[in-house]
C-alpha cells in the first residue's frame, strides 16, 4: 500500500478485526416475498449484457427524443444514451403531477421544531415552475451555472429542480462551508447567480449564510444576482445589496406557474458538485443528464425496495452527493415520498430521529455509521421511547461500518427484522455501486457485500493484478456505469490523471478493499491523503494549506486519527515560525482559523506543536508515522527517513504531553 497513505493503518486494524467476522443475516421470508428483486438471475443477466440491462430500464424514463445507442465507451470517456433528449425535472416532477400521484406527498419537510411542510407532486410542480421562471427573468438560460448555498429547506430542492428544468447546471455548496470555500467554488464554476438564505437554523443557533455569502461575493466577478430565501427572518439582520439581491418570495410572487421543460441532450451537464481530492483545490465533479437519472432511480428502486406508499428518509444533507442522488433525484424520479429534515439528531433532544420516524411512519431509513455510533453512545432508551414499527429497511453510507454498530442498528432500530443495506459509492460514482439487494443478499455485518448488477469491481495490487480472496488491495472498477461522472469541471487532464492512469482503463477509487472467499467486498478506508471525518471527505492538503496560511505557522502535517464516533478525527502536527510561542491559546486560534477558512467540519480536533516533522530523503512528510504516533502504535518502517531520530523524539514528546494533559 502507498507509503504516504493516511489510510494504511486503518486498513491493517480493520482487516484484522474483519477476519473474525463470520455472522450472516438473511432477509426474512416475509421480506423476500415482497421484495422488488427476488431472483439472483438479475446478476447473470446484467453481467452477460450490461448495455441491454441498463437499456431495459431506460423505458422507465420519459424521453423527449429516443436515444440511438446505450453506450459509447472510449475509456475513460463515456456517453450514455447517445442522441437522446429528456428533461430531469419533467421526469422527477411533471410526469408524476400529471398522473395519479398528483396529490401524493413528494417532499415532506420537517424543520427544526415547530415547522413542517408537505409538498405534493402537484404543488412541487408549481413551485418549481415559478422559480424556473424567476431564474429566467434574471437572465439565466441553458448552460448558465447557478450556485446554491442553503440549509435543508424545501427551497433547496425546488431550486435544484428549477435549474434542471431550464437546463442550467447547479452547483450546491454545503451550508457548513465557509465564505472562502463558497467563493472558490463559485469562481471555479463561473456561476452567474447565487441562491442563498438570510440564515439557517442549527440546534437553535443561527448559521449566517447571507453574511458568509456577502463575504464570498467580494471576490466573485461572475455573479450577477443573488436570490435570498427568508428562513430566519428579522433575527438575521440581513441587508440586501441594491441592484444585486432579490428576495425569493418577491420573485416567485410575480412568476407564472407554467414552464415547459428544456429538452436536454442525454450528455448535457446536470450539475457540478465539489469534493476533496488528494492535492490542489476541491474538484468539480461533473454529472450529466440521462445516465445519472437512470442510475440513481434504478438503484434507489431496487436497493431500497421502494413501494408506492413508502415514506423514505435519507438523513444526509443535500450539500453532499448522497442528498443529490438519494434525497432529490433518485426518489423523485421514482415518484417516492422523500423526507427532508432541517435540523440535527439531538435538538431539542436525542430522540429527534425516532420521533420523526414515528410521526411520519417512515418505512426506509438511510443514514451514516457516524450517526449510528453516536446513537449507540446515547443509549437505547431514546429509540425505545418511540414506535419504530413502520421501518422495513435500513441503509448506511459514507464510511465503513464497524460490525458492532451494524448489529446495534439491526437490533435496536430494525427490531432484528429489517435488512440493512451497507452501500458503497462516491461523489464521482453518482450512484450506489457495491451493496446488498435486500431481498436476496445474505449480509455480513461490516461488508458492503457485492457489486450491483452490471457493475464490475476488483481488488488489485500495486501493479494492477487481481489479488486473491482474503488479501487486501486497491478497489478498482472495470466497467463504465450510467451515473459515472464524466470529467472534472474545467480540468479533463485531472480526470484522466487522477482516476484512470494508475491502472489503464480501470477506474481507481482511492479505497482499499478486501474480497473474501464468498466474493464479498470489505471496504477498508481511503488509501490516499483524503480523510473521512464523520462521513465527510476532507483532504489533508486542504487543512494543511489553511494552517500554513496562518502567520504563526511554518509547516503543518495533517492526519486522520482513528476516532470511535467520527471514524476519523483531524490531528495536526504544526511547526511554528521562529520567535512564535507555541501556546494553548495559539492552538485554539489555529483551530478557529481552519474552521473559518474551510468550514467547521474541517476544524482540527487536536493540534500538536513540534519543532520538526519526519521526512523522507526527498522531503516528503511521512504521515503514516504521524498516525502511528497519534494512535499510540509502535512506529512502522522508518528506513526511508532522512533522519529517523526525528520521529523517535516526536513520539516521545507526544507521549509526554499526553501524560501531562
Ligand atoms: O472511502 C469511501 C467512503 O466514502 C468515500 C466517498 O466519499 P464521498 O465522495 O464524500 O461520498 C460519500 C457518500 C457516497 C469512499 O471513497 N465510503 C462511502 N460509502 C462507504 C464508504 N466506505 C465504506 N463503506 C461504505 N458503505
Amino acid at each position: 500500500m502507498a507509503d504516504s497513505a493516511s489510510g494504511q493503518t486503518v486498513q491493517k486494524d480493520r482487516l484484522e478485526a474483519l477476519l473474525l467476522e463470520e455472522r450472516k443475516f438473511s432477509p426474512s421470508g416475509e421480506f423476500r416475498r415482497q421484495a422488488n428483486v427476488a431472483s439472483q438471475a438479475i446478476y447473470t443477466r446484467a453481467d452477460r449484457d450490461p448495455e441491454k440491462f441498463w437499456g431495459g430500464y431506460a423505458r422507465r424514463l420519459d424521453w423527449i427524443k429516443p436515444y440511438k445507442k446505450v453506450l459509447e465507451w472510449k475509456a475513460p470517456w463515456a456517453k450514455w444514451f447517445v442522441g437522446g433528449k429528456l428533461n430531469v425535472t419533467a421526469n422527477c416532477v411533471d410526469r408524476h403531477a400529471a398522473s395519479d400521484r398528483r396529490n401524493k406527498a413528494a417532499i415532506i419537510w420537517e424543520g427544526e421544531p415547530g415547522d413542517s411542510r408537505v409538498l405534493t407532486f402537484g404543488m412541487l410542480e408549481r413551485e418549481v415552475n415559478r422559480f424556473a421562471n424567476a431564474l429566467k427573468s434574471l437572465g439565466v438560460g441553458k448552460g448558465d451555472r447557478v450556485a446554491i448555498y442553503l440549509g435543508m429547506v424545501p427551497e433547496l430542492a425546488i431550486a435544484m429542480l428549477a435549474c434542471a428544468k431550464i437546463g442550467s447546471p447547479h452547483s450546491v455548496v454545503f451550508g457548513g462551508f465557509s465564505a472562502e470555500s463558497l467563493r472558490e467554488r463559485i469562481n471555479d464554476a463561473k456561476a452567474k447567480i447565487l441562491i442563498t438564505a438570510d440564515g439557517a437554523w442549527r440546534r437553535g443557533n443561527l448559521v449566517p449564510l447571507k453574511k458568509n455569502a456577502d463575504e464570498a461575493l467580494e471576490g466573485t466577478p461572475t455573479i450577477e444576482k443573488v436570490v435570498v430565501v427568508e428562513r430566519v427572518g428579522k433575527t438575521a439582520g440581513t441587508t440586501l445589496a441594491a441592484g444585486r439581491d432579490l428576495l425569493w418570495n418577491d420573485l416567485v410572487a410575480k412568476a407564472s406557474d407554467k414552464c415547459s421543460p428544456e429538452p436536454m441532450d442525454s450528455e448535457d451537464l446536470l450539475y457540478i458538485l465539489y469534493t476533496s481530492g488528494t492535492t490542489g483545490k476541491p474538484k468539480g465533479v461533473v454529472h450529466t443528464t440521462a445516465g445519472y437519472l437512470l442510475g440513481t432511480s434504478v438503484t434507489h428502486h431496487l436497493i431500497f425496495d421502494i413501494k408506492e406508499n413508502d415514506v423514505y428518509w435519507c438523513t444526509a444533507d443535500i450539500g453532499w452527493v448522497t442528498g443529490h442522488s438519494y434525497i432529490v433525484y433518485g426518489p423523485l424520479a421514482n415518484g417516492t415520498t422523500t423526507l427532508m429534515y432541517e435540523g440535527s439528531p439531538d435538538f431539542p433532544d436525542r430522540g429527534r430521529f425516532w420521533e420523526i420516524i414515528e410521526k411520519y411512519g417512515v418505512n426506509i431509513l438511510y443514514t451514516a455509521p457516524t450517526a449510528i455510533r453516536t446513537f449507540m453512545r446515547w443509549g437505547t432508551e431514546w429509540p425505545a421511547k418511540h414506535d419504530l414499527s413502520s421501518l422495513r429497511l435500513l441503509g448506511t453510507v459514507g464510511e465503513p461500518i464497524n460490525p458492532e454498530a451494524w448489529i446495534w442498528y439491526h437490533e435496536n432500530i430494525g427490531r432484528g427484522q429489517c435488512p440493512i443495506v451497507d452501500t458503497w459509492w462516491q461523489t464521482e460514482t453518482g450512484m450506489i455501486l457495491i451493496t446488498p439487494l435486500p431481498g436476496l443478499t445474505k449480509t455480513k455485518p461490516g461488508s458492503a457485500t457485492m457489486p450491483f448488477p452490471g457493475i464490475r469491481a476488483e481488488v488489485v495490487d500495486e501493479k494492477g493484478k487481481s489479488v486473491g480472496p482474503g488479501a487486501g488491495g486497491y478497489l478498482v472498477l472495470t466497467r463504465p456505469w450510467p451515473a459515472m461522472f464524466r470529467t472534472i469541471y474545467g480540468d479533463p487532464d485531472r480526470y484522466v490523471q487522477q482516476y484512470w492512469t494508475r491502472y489503464k482503463g480501470k477506474y481507481f477509487t482511492g479505497d482499499g478493499a478486501k474480497m473474501d472467499k464468498d466474493g464479498y467486498f470489505w471496504l477498508l478506508g481511503r488509501v490516499d491523503d483524503v480523510m473521512n471525518v464523520a462521513g465527510h471527505r476532507i483532504s489533508t492538503y486542504e487543512v494543511e494549506s489553511a494552517l500554513v496560511d496562518h502567520a504563526a505557522v511554518a509547516e503543518a502535517a495533517v492526519i486522520g486519527k482513528s476516532d470511535a464516533i467520527k471514524g476519523q478525527a483531524i490531528a495536526a502536527f504544526v511547526t511554528v515560525k521562529e520567535g512564535t510561542q507555541p501556546t494553548d491559546q495559539l492552538k485554539e486560534e489555529l483551530k478557529k482559523h481552519v474552521a473559518s477558512k474551510i468550514g467547521a467540519i474541517a476544524r482540527p480536533e487536536e493540534i500538536f506543536f513540534s519543532s520538526e516533522l519526519p521526512k523522507t530523503r526527498s522531503a516528503k512528510i511521512m504521515r503514516r508515522l504521524l498516525r502511528d504516533i497519534a494512535e499510540g502504535r509502535l512506529l512502522g518502517d522508518t528506513t526511508t527517513l532522512a533522519d529517523p531520530a526525528v520521529v523517535n523524539r516526536l513520539k516521545h514528546q507526544y507521549e509526554e504531553e499526553g501524560k501531562s494533559e
